[in-house]
């Protein structure tokens, strides 16, 4: 029996390039909040989520490994990027064993359920696990030419397409597991059609606040102002969003504002609060953060949604008996992706010496909230191809130009 199912194991694991051939030739198929929240009430149907998933997660999971395989070499056979790859092959497996099974069968429903719930688990660690991977690269390659731009289109590419997979994974593992979520009875899914932006706010803020008392023994302020367009006035400041992407976001603004800022005025008593309004518009929705944490220099502020900064020290992964409140450097790209995936954005306003505003915006109508996908094709390809040139901008002399080489002769 044990030897019948070695077989099978590596029969499967031997058709997965045939698969992910097959599956990446087709685009995803991004879907709205309105098509996420119709789905999951009015329409909910098992049946057709099912046949809609077991051939939709395949996609996805195919198209983002095509782009996988495209990392340099060096990074690709790193431990930690080994170990990412292998949990996407074992997921891809579990899903295909569904293609042939009847959706009219209540136990192959129940046993999918199941196997949804089984690679959210094993996906949980993907984030600090490709960090590490992209550690181990950087300390065993320091000077390799593979420029950070590759590695940070690859990264955003793959954790927009994590965060797409573990939406269909949980709205329908949510919505078909048959029990109302007692804390939030309303929500469809993980999605809050009456989302209180103010509420998850405030929220945010709180839990920001004790992780900041426990390092730092203090922490500043909060003051929220909500203001609505004219249209829009006397109507709750509320929208149809996923509460936790939104937590995600603000909770990493929140840190990033009280470290600033606690940093900045280490001496003095007072702390300056930090600023939020909240504005809803006939298009948007957005959310600014201001703190007075002394900025951060305009020659800095590309890098700080890369993947490959921090100025806090980094952490050890398996490190767990408290989270840090700055690790990874991960909080503020990782904040844009939620921002961009139901086609946000979130941008960051320095001025060195006062302090930052960050603002994230979303879309204020649920039919504007589509799903932004990373797709595999040939302009995806040409990017990992691109390797670093000289730049065609002179890079200007940090000497003093010696003038007197230029005079004119008498
Ligand atoms: N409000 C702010 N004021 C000043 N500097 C900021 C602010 N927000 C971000 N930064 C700078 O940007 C860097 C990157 O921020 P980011 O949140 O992405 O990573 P991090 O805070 O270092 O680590 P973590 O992954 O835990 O968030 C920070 O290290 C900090 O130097
Ligand atoms: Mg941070």
């Amino acid at each position: 029996m044990k030897f019948v199912r070695f077989i099978m194991k590596n029969a499967a694991l031997a058709s997965v390039p045939k698969h992910i051939e097959h599956f990446s030739k087709f685009s995803p198929s991004p879907l709205s909040m309105k098509q996420f929240l119709d789905f999951g009430s009015i329409n909910a149907c098992e049946k057709t989520s099912f046949v809609f998933l077991r051939q939709e997660l395949p996609v996805r999971l195919s198209n983002i490994m095509k782009e996988i395989n495209l990392l340099p070499d060096k990074l690709l056979t790193t431990q930690s990027v080994q170990i990412v790859q292998s949990w996407y092959i074992q997921s891809l497996i579990e899903i295909l064993d569904f293609l042939d099974k009847s959706p009219d069968d209540y136990k192959v429903l129940g046993e999918f359920v199941d196997t949804l719930v089984t690679i959210r688990n094993r996906h949980n660690d993907v984030v600090p696990t490709m960090a590490q991977g992209i550690i181990e690269y950087k300390e065993a390659f320091p000077h390799d030419a593979t420029t950070n731009q590759n590695i940070q289109y690859f990264l955003d590419r793959f954790y927009m397409s994590r965060i797409s997979i573990r939406m269909l994974i949980n709205q329908h593992t949510l919505v078909f597991d048959g029990t109302l979520n007692p804390v939030h009875p309303n929500t469809i899914g993980c999605i809050d059609p009456h989302c209180e932006v103010g509420d998850v706010v405030q929220d945010a803020f709180h839990s920001a606040k004790m992780l900041c008392e426990q390092y730092y023994l203090r922490s500043p302020d909060l003051i929220l102002q909500e203001m609505c367009s004219n249209k829009k006035k006397n109507q709750p400041m509320s929208i149809e969003y996923v509460p936790s992407h939104l937590y995600h976001m603000l909770f990493e603004l929140f840190k990033n504002a009280m470290r600033a800022t606690i940093e900045t005025h280490d001496h003095s008593n007072n702390l300056p609060p930090i600023q939020v309004m909240v504005s809803l518009g006939e298009e948007d929705m957005s959310i600014k953060v201001s703190d007075k944490g002394g900025g951060v220099p305009f020659r800095r502020m590309e890098n700080l949604f890369s993947y490959m900064y921090s100025t806090a020290p980094t952490p050890q992964i398996g490190e767990r008996t408290r989270p840090p409140l700055a690790g990874f450097g991960y909080g503020l790209p990782i904040s844009r992706l939620y921002a961009k995936y139901f086609q946000g954005d979130l941008q960051l306003y320095s001025m060195e010496g006062h302090g930052t505003e960050a603002v994230i915006y979303l879309k204020a109508l649920s039919t504007d909230s589509i799903e932004r996908l990373p797709v595999y094709n040939k302009t995806a390809l040409k990017n990992y191809k691109v390797s670093q040139e000289a730049d065609d901008w002179c890079i200007p002399s940090k000497e003093p130009l010696d003038m007197s080489i230029y005079k004119v002769p008498k």
